[in-house]
């Protein structure tokens, strides 16, 4: 009994021996910052530089708007093709001591929540995650182009904790964020009604139709706002329990971390071995796995685990708060099925609003749906899809 319990003692502060080691800073933060807001007078809400700070150790005051202590290391951090960097598609930087850090951030993230992951070359490749906190003063800049005094406050902070830093209670819910985008003129998007699908010719005349018979019109519906579900994508999916008699969803609320998920769906079926609701979930899950609204764990380079081997990423989808579908018989505008999930939060959220990115409805968003579809043939041979953002701005 004890000589077993012995052997594990060794083994045990022997991983914790090589992980200290691999890891010589661990309670490192580095953080993302958007400098110089409020600057340009024209406008105020952008940044005029952006910088990755790195610390030790942050020790963050008890005043919201006090300063820490100056960092480490800092390095600023360029506009690419004028995008903002904390994205998605990554921003990377190389410090002063020549440690290159790479962000991968989900920019529409509420604050509290974790947004990403930062990689570092350094030891041989870590991996920080990364939390939307927004609008605390950190440091001077280091572009002082617009302005010598220019400040920078938090966007983001990476470290190695599972929670965000504490909000001190006499923060406001100032934000600091660039991405201004302005609302276009239509806010629905939409593919082309889809080329029928051949019918298979059985000699049978074809009956004599009104224009609308057989065309299938299908409404989505995405929130700007983002969630980071702990989890791989399947596990969501497996969620959408349903009742193959009812063809009701039979669901319970979902939780992820700090928030909770209700899940809605019911339809039709459409013959003996198609049913809307099967239909539906497939369409979700199609959607999640193809379209740039769904980001599932992101190819994280340079990745490494404590022992040298590659890892992957851990898992997690960043997903839009809530999601709906909503398939509509277009000759009698008789609603044939209906899919939704959508987000409740256990704190009160706060941070910039986020506005909708239209450029995500795209042929990655519609050609999943479309194809998807194809499963109501030949109930249905014609199908047209609409996106929409709702709402337009999550604030
Ligand atoms: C410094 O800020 C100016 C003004 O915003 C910008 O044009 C310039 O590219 C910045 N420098 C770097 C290295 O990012
Ligand atoms: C995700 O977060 C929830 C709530 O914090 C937790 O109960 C669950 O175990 C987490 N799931 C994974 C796979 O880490
Ligand atoms: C979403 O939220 C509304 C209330 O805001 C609620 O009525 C609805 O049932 C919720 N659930 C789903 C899955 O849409
Ligand atoms: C790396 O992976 C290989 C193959 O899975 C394994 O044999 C080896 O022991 C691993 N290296 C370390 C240091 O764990
Ligand atoms: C990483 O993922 C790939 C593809 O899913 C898989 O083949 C590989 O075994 C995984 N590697 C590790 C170390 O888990
Ligand atoms: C969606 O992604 C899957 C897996 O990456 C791929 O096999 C499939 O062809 C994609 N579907 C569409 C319609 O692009």
């Amino acid at each position: 009994m004890s000589a077993t319990k012995f052997v594990v003692g060794v083994a045990a502060m022997a991983a914790l021996l090589a992980s200290t080691q691999a890891q010589e800073y661990r309670s490192e933060d580095l953080i993302l910052c958007d400098c110089g807001t409020g600057d340009y007078p024209d406008h105020p809400e952008w940044s005029t530089s952006r910088q990755m700070n790195w610390y030790k150790d942050i020790k963050w005051p008890e005043d919201a708007y006090a300063y820490p202590d100056a960092p480490d290391m800092a390095v600023q951090v360029p506009f690419n093709d004028g995008l903002y960097p904390w994205i998605p598609k990554g921003a990377t930087a190389k410090m002063p001591n020549d440690d290159v850090w790479t962000a991968y951030i989900e920019d529409g993230t509420p604050d509290g929540f974790k947004a990403g992951s930062a990689v570092t070359t350094k030891e041989g490749g870590q991996m920080l995650n990364c939390w939307a906190y927004r609008g605390r003063p950190v440091s001077a800049a280091l572009n002082k182009t617009v302005n010598p005094d220019a400040v920078c406050w938090s966007a983001f902070v990476c470290n190695r904790d599972e929670t965000a830093p504490p909000r001190p209670g006499d923060m406001g819910s100032q934000s600091s964020t660039s991405t201004a985008s302005s609302a276009p003129a239509t806010s629905f998007f939409s593919t082309t009604p889809a080329t029928p699908v051949p019918t298979t010719t059985d000699g049978e005349p074809a009956p004599t139709m009104t224009p609308d018979t057989g065309a299938l019109f299908v409404s989505a519906s995405v929130s700007p706002r983002f969630i980071n579900w702990n989890n791989t994508w399947e596990s969501f999916i497996s969620k959408f329990a349903w009742d193959q008699t009812t063809g009701r969803c039979v669901a319970k609320p979902v939780r992820g971390d700090g928030f909770t998920i209700n899940i809605d769906c019911a339809g039709i079926r459409i013959d003996s071995d198609s049913h809307m609701t099967l239909i539906l979930i497939r369409a979700l899950n199609e959607v999640g796995l193809n379209s740039t609204w769904f980001n599932q764990n992101p190819v994280v380079p340079g990745q490494n685990s404590g022992n040298g081997n590659r890892t992957n990423a851990t898992s997690w989808v960043v997903m839009p708060e809530s999601f709906s579908l909503q398939a509509t018989d277009k000759s009698n505008q008789h609603a044939i099925g209906y899919l939704s999930y959508n987000t409740t939060y256990d704190n009160f959220i706060s941070g910039p609003c986020s506005t909708c990115d239209t450029s995500r409805f795209d042929s990655q968003f519609f050609d999943p749906i479309i194809e998807v579809m194809q499963g109501t043939y030949p109930l249905y041979n014609s199908y047209s899809i609409q996106a929409q953002c709702h709402p337009w701005m999550a604030c």
